[in-house]
């Protein structure tokens, strides 16, 4: 890529698009197209041109790589949600995916992108592949039942690319990022990731401890929860928030008892001190909130910052080539590749190789991510630590876990030159600095 190379950041308003968008700024691209479906455009920086597109839509897609003519693409743009709208929301999931990815995949193809940078997920590997996954654990196993639809979607797309380069020789990247968070992230309670929904519960249960009733309604003026916003009466609000998981424990409603009482803040006076269930422990003290996580607390979850996701992506789309994370795979040595007559990005070259070698290639993607876990109750900790909530949680183990373990080998990622730099609880407090603002 050079400077002045036509980019196009698909789903340049998402989490990772944004973070791709800021990265490529950084690094000084100057001719950068972004697009947007439906959020507003908060975030303006004047060297990128935002357009309005419904990806799923097989002609408008057409349409805008026929008058834009990208040279390298960035396919951030994607129907995505937690566990419960992964579940709820089957049919978009599956349908919207495959939508997006089908019509620009094509129309990459067709117009000759240089090279396309497609996103898959670490939640799409099987749910009881041996920990920390591979990428060749993918299509090993049983799915996780709750994105299933999704997981099908986004593999898809990872064969799609895979196929096309096979096939016509293209430069189609697949990268399987972690969990992600970072700027721009979804707060929504109803469908956000697990971090960010624990980082507003967090906030908001401070707010009620601290009976901060501006700060509440800013945040419900801001993103309002089922129509309730900063203008709703106090009950109101009350009772979203209830329904939300941060909650105003009334004494004659506790049934369980602190486990992991904070030495920092007074012993616990009154009743709920001669509770002895531990089985949904509530971490306690004078605070009378508690917030609600979804399972058990067990599951452990990976995280990686979004800039350094960004970052990632832009180190593949400038260094990496679909031949460097084959090599193995062939039974040529990387350098006989490297020399072949012709560059093995066209449309032919690569072809040959592979139908003159006559192997397999499979799990052509790239995992990206820290390789390093906690558990979904530290997570919760680490949090309530760095926003200062005083209050406890409440584990609803009604609620499903989702897969026990998930952290990525990232091996792979690292012998191609790229580690992240930034840790969990320095990203935390990043991530909450911009939320308030
Ligand atoms: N977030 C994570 O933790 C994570 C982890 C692993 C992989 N990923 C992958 O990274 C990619 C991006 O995820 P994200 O977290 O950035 O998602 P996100 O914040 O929800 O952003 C999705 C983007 O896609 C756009 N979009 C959705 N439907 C569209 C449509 N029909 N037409 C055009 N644009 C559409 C959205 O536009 P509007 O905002 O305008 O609607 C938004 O810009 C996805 O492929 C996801 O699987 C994310």
């Amino acid at each position: 890529m050079t400077d002045h190379s036509k980019i196009v950041v698909f789903g340049g308003t998402g989490l990772v698009g944004s973070a791709i968008l800021r990265k490529l700024v950084e690094k000084g691209y100057k001719n950068i197209l972004a697009t947007y479906h439906r959020s507003p455009i908060t975030d303006h920086r004047s060297l990128i041109t935002f357009i309005q597109i419904d990806l799923t839509n097989q002609q408008s897609v057409a349409d805008f790589f026929k008058t834009h003519r990208p040279e390298y693409v960035f396919l951030a743009a994607a129907k995505v949600g937690g566990i419960w709208a992964n579940n709820v929301y089957r049919a978009d999931f599956i349908y919207q995916n495959l939508q997006i990815q089908n019509n620009v995949i094509h129309q990459s193809y067709l117009n000759e992108v240089k090279k396309l940078l497609f996103l898959g997920s670490t939640c799409i590997y099987p749910k009881n592949c041996p920990q920390p996954i591979k990428e060749e654990y993918l299509l090993t196993g049983e799915l996780e039942y709750t994105n299933e639809p999704y997981a099908i979607a986004k593999i898809a797309g990872i064969k799609m690319c895979e196929s096309f380069n096979l096939q016509y020789g293209t430069n189609f990247i697949s990268v399987m990022p972690t969990n992600l968070y970072g700027e721009n992230d979804n707060f929504d309670l109803e469908k956000s990731h697990v971090l960010p929904a624990l980082i507003r519960k967090i906030h908001l249960g401070k707010c009620l401890e601290e009976n901060n009733w501006n700060e509440i309604r800013r945040d419900l003026n801001k993103r309002p929860i089922e129509g309730v916003d900063g203008n709703a009466p106090k009950d109101e609000i009350l009772r979203i928030l209830d329904k939300y998981g941060i909650k105003i424990t009334e004494s004659d409603q506790l049934s369980v008892i602190s486990d992991h009482f904070s030495a920092h803040y007074s012993p616990i006076t009154d009743h709920r001190s001669q509770l002895t269930d531990h089985s949904s422990p509530i971490t306690d003290n004078s605070s009378p909130i508690t917030i609600e996580v979804w399972g058990t607390g067990k599951p452990k979850r990976e995280f990686l910052w979004s800039d350094d996701m960004a970052d990632a992506c832009v180190f593949i789309m400038e260094n990496v080539d679909f031949k460097d994370v084959i090599s193995d795979q062939l039974s040529v040595n990387s350098k006989q590749l490297t020399t072949h007559s012709s560059p093995l990005t066209d449309h032919s070259s690569l072809f040959t190789v592979y139908r003159s070698q006559i192997t397999e290639i499979r799990n052509t993607h790239i995992n990206i991510g820290t390789g390093k876990d906690i558990s979904i109750k530290d997570l919760a900790y680490l949090i309530k630590d760095i926003i200062g909530f005083r209050g406890g949680f409440y584990f609803n183990t009604s609620k499903p876990d989702g897969t026990m373990r998930k952290v990525t080998d990232v091996s792979k990622l690292h012998s191609l030159g790229w580690r992240h730099s930034i840790e969990l609880k320095e990203g935390i407090e990043r991530v909450y600095r911009w939320y308030l603002k």
